[in-house]
């Protein structure tokens, strides 16, 4: 039997109270996610930042507001897409996610992904890609191309934060957009 899915809101409610791993003690906020909880499209973060642990909202900072500038360019606004992070709570000084903290929090992301059941996961970055295919290829080798996780279809592109400074992982950054936006208007 397959398992019921889990109504956002229960989940939220059982991330709030998440202690499941010392990273609770360090939060303003959880960073539960927000958009369309029937999101055609669902993108997958790394983890809260200092301005999102401030507001419990994802990608508010700088990266935030150039993921808005590439989903335009996929044709999609905020609202239409469901954003998340591997992790719900702040890496001290924005360290890198640890293996225990992944697996500690994945749980949580895995439940949202099927409920929100989506078509399409845009995992940004290693650590989300890595979590979603399971695989420990890099994103410059992955970034793209689409994949299969289970039932989900998966376009692995590289985290905006990292490609603000960087010109030619920018370049690539809205290629994949603007090939994602092709990709769904094909399977509208
Ligand atoms: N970077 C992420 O990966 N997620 C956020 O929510 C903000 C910055």
């Amino acid at each position: 039997m397959p398992k019921p899915h889990i109504p956002l809101e229960e989940i939220r409610t059982s991330v709030e109270s998440c202690r499941r791993c010392p990273l609770c003690e360090g939060r303003t906020h959880i960073v539960f996610g927000e958009g369309n909880p029937e999101a055609r499209v669902m993108i997958v973060g790394e983890a809260p930042g200092k301005n999102e642990d401030l507001q419990g909202r994802p990608f508010v900072g700088a990266a935030g507001k150039y993921l808005d500038e590439l989903l335009a360019m996929a044709e999609l606004a905020r609202e239409d897409v469901f954003i998340a992070n591997v992790l719900k709570c702040r890496p001290p000084g924005n360290r890198d996610p640890r293996p225990e903290e992944i697996e500690a929090c994945t749980p949580y992301l895995r439940e949202q992904t099927r409920t929100i059941s989506p078509d399409f996961i845009v995992t940004l970055g290693n650590f989300s890609t890595k979590f979603i295919l399971k695989t420990d290829v890099g994103i410059t080798r992955l970034h793209g191309k689409l994949a299969q996780a289970g039932k989900f279809q998966v376009f692995p592109v590289y985290h905006p934060a990292a490609a603000l400074y960087d010109r030619s992982k920018r370049t690539a950054l809205e290629e994949d957009f603007a090939t994602l936006g092709r990709l769904l208007a094909e399977e509208a």
